[in-house]
């Protein structure tokens, strides 16, 4: 009886740390290594944002260990979601953003930025699998450099569609040269971008270069 009692007193303990333990290790991710503080700092200092509407930007501080909707691996920044953050500029060829070169997601949906083009630069951040634009606010035609973040899996470029002109187009480079090396793109949309340019080769592109496509969204094209 005692010695029933004292194994499973043992079996207790030993559970309770295993489980304090596990607790533990996923306690919230921080972003500690080296100089990715000082990136997400000098990139929330470039920005331009309503710090009245930000929910995110305005508690990114140094004080702080844990970023608001900020995604780390190994202390190293590989995520982030800026969405809805009122951001109207601020994302240049020099913007910290750019030398965060692990990102694998990056979101800047809803946001205002004033008709400015997509940053070529965003061509740089060569890891990213997902990346969110839509209702970004950016306009014009949709940068060549895109087309060589091949390790894509969505790529989100949704703009209103009560614009005409549209806001975004693909002319040159065209949707085909766009998609042509993204081979592992599962999710694309391509809602109210304006892709008339192209005859319909574009259709040919898409069965052959991006085959293992699930979504396609190209609803006021
Ligand atoms: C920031 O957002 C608030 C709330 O929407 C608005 O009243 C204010 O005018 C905005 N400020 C600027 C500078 O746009
Ligand atoms: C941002 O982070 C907050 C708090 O951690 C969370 O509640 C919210 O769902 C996150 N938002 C997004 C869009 O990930
Ligand atoms: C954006 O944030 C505002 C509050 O600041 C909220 O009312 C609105 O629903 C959000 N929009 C989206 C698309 O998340
Ligand atoms: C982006 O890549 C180009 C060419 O690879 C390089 O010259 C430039 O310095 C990079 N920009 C940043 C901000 O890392």
């Amino acid at each position: 009886m005692n010695i029933s009692i004292v194994s499973w007193l043992v079996l207790a303990i030993s559970t309770i740390s295993i489980f304090s333990y596990v607790a533990g290790a996923s306690a919230p991710v921080r972003c500690r290594g080296v100089d990715q503080r000082s990136l997400l700092l000098k990139l929330r200092n470039s920005l331009v944002f309503n710090a009245s509407v930000s929910s995110k930007l305005v508690q990114w501080d140094q004080s702080v260990d844990s970023w608001s909707n900020v995604t780390c691996e190994d202390d190293l920044v590989v995520g982030f979601d800026l969405s809805n953050e009122s951001i109207s500029d601020g994302i240049d060829g020099s913007s910290s953003l750019l030398r965060l070169e692990l990102l694998r997601r990056l979101n800047l949906a809803f946001n205002g930025f004033n008709y400015l083009p997509i940053p070529s630069g965003l061509a740089n951040l060569s890891r990213l699998t997902h990346l969110d634009l839509s209702y970004a606010g950016f306009a014009g035609q949709i940068p060549a450099g895109l087309s060589c973040l091949t390790k894509l899996r969505t790529l989100d470029l949704t703009s209103g569609r009560d614009y005409y002109p549209a806001l975004l187009f693909l002319g040159q480079p065209s949707l085909s040269l766009l998609i042509g090396d993204l081979r592992e793109l599962r999710e694309l949309y391509l809602d109210g971008v304006d892709v008339s340019a192209e005859g319909s080769e574009w259709c040919d592109a898409l069965t052959s270069s991006v085959s293992k496509l699930e979504v396609l969204s190209m609803s006021y094209c």
